[in-house]
């Protein structure tokens, strides 16, 4: 009898953990912002990981459009894989847990779509067709940044 209790209690305390999970993977840990943004709280190194991969889009993004620029599709191909799927690994788990799931999905498939224009580019769509596309990519950054912004919390968690 109390055999069985102890497994009912281990087994709802497992659901619980299981659930308090997934409730943190789908809302992540947020707070609203004046501005009415929703702002991730994230540790300080947290916060400076992600503006570093932010920092290697606009890199990416750079080298796109220098590429365009110069018709250079070897240099479109390498400059947009560089900041695709490849380069989206690693992030470690806790700080998965304090992303939002739609920034997560956002994220990724921003990331998706550069390992598409560097597809694009590497079979032969025109300079004028990746800077359409370049362009719609455009529009999720914007998007994206005017939901979001990253505050770090200082309290260690
Ligand atoms: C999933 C959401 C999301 C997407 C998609 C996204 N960003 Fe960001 N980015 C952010 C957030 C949040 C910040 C922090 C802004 C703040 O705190 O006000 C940021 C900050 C930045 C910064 C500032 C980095 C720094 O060191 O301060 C750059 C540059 C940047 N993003 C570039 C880009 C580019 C280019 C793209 C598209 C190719 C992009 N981002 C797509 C969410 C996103």
């Amino acid at each position: 009898m109390i055999g069985r209790t102890f497994s009912i209690v281990a087994i709802v305390l497992w659901v619980i953990t299981i659930a308090t999970a997934a409730v943190f993977f789908i809302k992540g840990q947020t707070q609203m912002t004046a501005d009415n943004r929703v702002a991730v709280m994230l540790a300080p190194e947290e916060r400076e990981f992600v503006l570093a991969e932010m920092r290697m889009l606009l890199e990416g993004v750079q080298g796109i459009t220098a590429g365009v620029a110069a018709n250079d599709m070897q240099q479109i191909s390498s400059s947009a894989r560089r900041i695709g799927m490849a380069s989206a690994a690693d992030v470690n788990p806790q700080l998965m847990m304090k992303l939002p799931l739609a920034f997560k999905q956002q994220g990724m498939s921003v990331h998706k779509q550069f390992d598409q224009l560097a597809d694009m580019a590497d079979s032969g769509a025109s300079a004028n067709e990746l800077l359409t596309m370049l362009s719609e990519q455009l529009s999720s950054c914007v998007a994206c940044h005017s939901i979001y912004t990253l505050e770090a919390n200082l309290v260690k968690n």
